[in-house]
């Protein structure tokens, strides 16, 4: 048998003990599967004496991090740490300029540095691998780059945040409250460290920008993302989205759009209302789904756990029994994205105002008289046509209700005037929430 893979390891957290303890239970299949034994001889992270539940007792301690890159006994680094930049970034880059392999799990650093990385590593002939940066467990960045490699894919969609999902799908199950959910999550390991980057969306956005570019061949533009997270919801836009006949769920969208002025790249990541008939309707707790429509292949959907320990951990290893199948040092590599970096098209951002749908507003108000026309006479002034409205009773004379629209097919720019139109109104006691419907 071939010599073994020598691993280093940063990062302990959720990820990396999950990575040694696959490493260990599933040893024997991985060392016949990948041809040759994939030993790590080297971790690191922060705090030396904590009780990570996994046997370090083998393996080299560094207290640097971005040192384990130099070390001579080591074929291919392995970044659980986290972070777009600082120790994460550093490591990354000093593993390729020593000739070593990188595997990551760290979405926002390929979101923010993939295409630089990436280049890096064409040049030095070593490979970047970054399986566990969008969705968990799924095997999604595999199946694009090879199971759905002869495709034009024309558009690619699904639920890429595993907290976000879980905090929407356990609302609207159980009536809980949205922070109190959160802490679970986080407990439960899917969070990010900082758990804004989830319930803002930027971490579904950094994953969006990765399987958009694997998926169209385009440059890696995280910067235009246009991108809502899931805070401003309210226990009430769940229900009411229930009595429409929809669930919530915190959607990453992404395609190649013409317009008036050639192809631009459409990226977005929104809360949407998915009717109940849609398989995504489905997908609840930290599941995530990707859906990508090929040309030849049609609709591929992709669905598994999203977040946590062993999904995560799965990902990472199955990345690195790659490596060790195929990779001799000083050899060929596939690049990063599927194509080599200078091949990637650069696609501007697309304009959004032209894009059709039906959309759901909100509208938080004072009841007072005259607000419901105040709110009809700005749709009707800017061309929205509502197919539905609710409102529920208030509670207290002069306070705070809530109103519902749902409007019939239409310019996203139509909508955009609209509120435009009731930007100063004193009617208006938060801003209005704006949610796509999804079309089936
Ligand atoms: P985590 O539980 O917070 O673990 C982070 C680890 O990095 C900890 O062991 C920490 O050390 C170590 N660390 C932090 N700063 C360090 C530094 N300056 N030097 C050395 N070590 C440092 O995070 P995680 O959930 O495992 O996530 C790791 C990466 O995987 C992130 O990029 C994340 O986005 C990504 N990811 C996570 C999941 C998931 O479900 N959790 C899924 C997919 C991808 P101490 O333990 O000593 O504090
Ligand atoms: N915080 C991320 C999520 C981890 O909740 O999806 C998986 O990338």
């Amino acid at each position: 048998m071939a010599e073994p893979l020598r691993i280093a390891l940063a990062g302990l957290g959720t990820v990396g003990a999950g990575v040694i303890r696959l490493l260990e239970v599933n040893r024997e299949l991985i060392t016949r599967r990948a041809g040759r034994e994939i030993r790590v001889v080297a971790v690191s992270a922060r705090d030396r004496t904590k009780d990570r539940g996994v046997d370090l007792s083998g393996f080299a301690w560094e207290d640097d991090m971005t040192r384990m890159a130099a070390r001579a006994d080591v074929d291919v680094v392995v970044e659980l740490v986290g972070g777009s930049d600082g120790p994460a970034l550093t490591l990354a880059r000093n593993a390729i300029r020593e000739g070593k392999a990188l595997v990551t799990a760290n979405k926002a650093m390929i979101a923010h540095h993939g295409l630089s990385l990436a280049q890096a590593a064409e040049e030095a002939s070593v490979p970047l691998k970054f399986e566990a940066a969008v969705a968990g467990g799924i095997p999604v960045i595999k199946g694009l780059r090879e199971g759905a490699a002869a495709n034009v894919i024309e558009r690619i969609y699904g639920i890429l945040n595993g907290t976000c999902n879980y905090i929407l799908s356990t609302m609207e199950d159980t009536g809980r409250d949205f922070a109190d959910v959160l802490a679970e999550a986080q407990g439960l390991g899917y969070a990010e460290a900082d758990p804004t980057f989830d319930i803002e969306g930027t971490d579904a956005a950094h994953k969006l920008a990765i399987l958009a570019a694997i998926a169209f061949g385009t440059k890696l533009d995280f910067a235009h993302v246009d991108t809502t997270g899931i805070s401003a919801l309210r226990a009430a836009d769940i229900a009411q989205a229930e009595t429409l006949g929809y669930v919530i769920r915190l959607i990453g969208m992404a395609e190649p759009d013409i317009s008036g002025d050639g192809t631009g790249l459409f990226q977005r990541v929104q809360p949407y209302l998915v009717p109940e008939g849609h398989p995504l309707a489905h997908v609840d707790g930290a599941t995530n789904a990707v859906v990508a429509e090929g040309n030849f292949a049609g609709r591929l959907l992709f669905q598994g756990a999203g977040a946590g320990d062993g999904p995560t951990a799965s990902a990472v290893v199955a990345d690195l029994i790659d490596i060790a199948r195929l990779w001799e040092s000083e050899g060929e590599i596939d690049p990063p994205f599927s194509m080599p970096v200078a091949d990637l098209k650069a696609l501007a951002p697309a304009e959004s105002g032209h894009r059709s749908g039906r959309r759901y507003i909100r509208f938080a108000v004072t009841d007072r008289p005259g607000v419901l026309a105040e709110i009809t006479a700005a749709m009707r002034d800017a061309g929205v046509s509502i197919e539905s409205m609710i409102q529920k009773g208030r509670q207290e004379e002069g306070g705070e209700v809530l109103v519902a629209i749902v409007t019939h097919d239409g310019p996203e720019s139509c909508v955009t005037e609209a509120l435009r139109l009731l930007e100063n109104s004193p009617s208006l006691t938060a801003s209005p929430l704006v949610m796509q419907l999804l079309a089936t």
